[in-house]
């Protein structure tokens, strides 16, 4: 997507309650499954997606931090949850809590990776915008090489106050219910 083709007017559009968004990588983030609801949502065929990075959807307004923390836990051969703004084709967007897994063939060697994402309450979405905004705002003082680890840390250093990792953070912000925020 080019500053050129996004709408002037995005808005944000929802995934419902009982949906979930499942993409599945090679080890190097390219995408190599797609399920219907994600194509739906983010407005792309099947053609469009595999095979494409999977930063084709990157909302500018995610830190690079998070996602340097995420290729971390990743390679560390973890699990990762984040709170995740994501554009769709048209230059709308949406927000999930993704999981995503490393994803091992039966010799235990790395095949790729796969998300799965689902509604992420609006008390999650309105808790991490302001924190995300800083993050974005420090990287912008930066230098490409440098910004993603700062703000990272900047990060984890901010959880640690409040006791918390990200993940614990993310999941400590998760609505029971599942609610998307329509009614919340
Ligand atoms: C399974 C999997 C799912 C991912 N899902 C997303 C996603 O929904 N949105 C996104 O922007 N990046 C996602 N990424 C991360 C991207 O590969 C990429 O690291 C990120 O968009 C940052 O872009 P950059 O590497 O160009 O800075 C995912 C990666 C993997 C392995």
């Amino acid at each position: 997507m080019t500053s050129q083709t996004r709408p002037q007017n995005s808005r944000e559009v929802q995934l419902e309650d009982d949906e979930l968004i499942v993409t599945k990588t090679d080890s190097t983030g390219h995408i190599t499954y797609a399920n219907r609801v994600f194509m739906q949502l983010a407005e792309y065929a099947e053609s469009e997606l595999l095979g494409k990075p999977h930063n084709l959807i990157r909302h500018p307004d995610m830190p690079r931090g998070v996602y340097r923390l995420m290729w971390k836990t990743l390679h560390a051969g973890r699990e990762f949850f984040g709170v995740v703004k994501n554009y769709t084709a048209s230059g709308n967007y949406y927000w999930v809590l993704a999981n995503v897994t490393p994803d091992y063939d039966s010799k235990n060697k790395l095949e790729g990776y796969f998300s799965v994402r689902r509604p992420p309450g609006r008390r999650a979405v309105e808790t991490v915008i302001p924190i995300y905004a800083r993050m974005c705002q420090l990287e912008s003082t930066l230098s490409k090489a440098t910004a993603p680890d700062a703000s990272m840390e900047w990060l984890l250093a901010e959880l640690a106050k409040q006791g918390h990792s990200y993940e614990s953070f993310v999941l400590s912000l998760l609505d029971p219910n599942l609610s998307t925020g329509k009614s919340a």
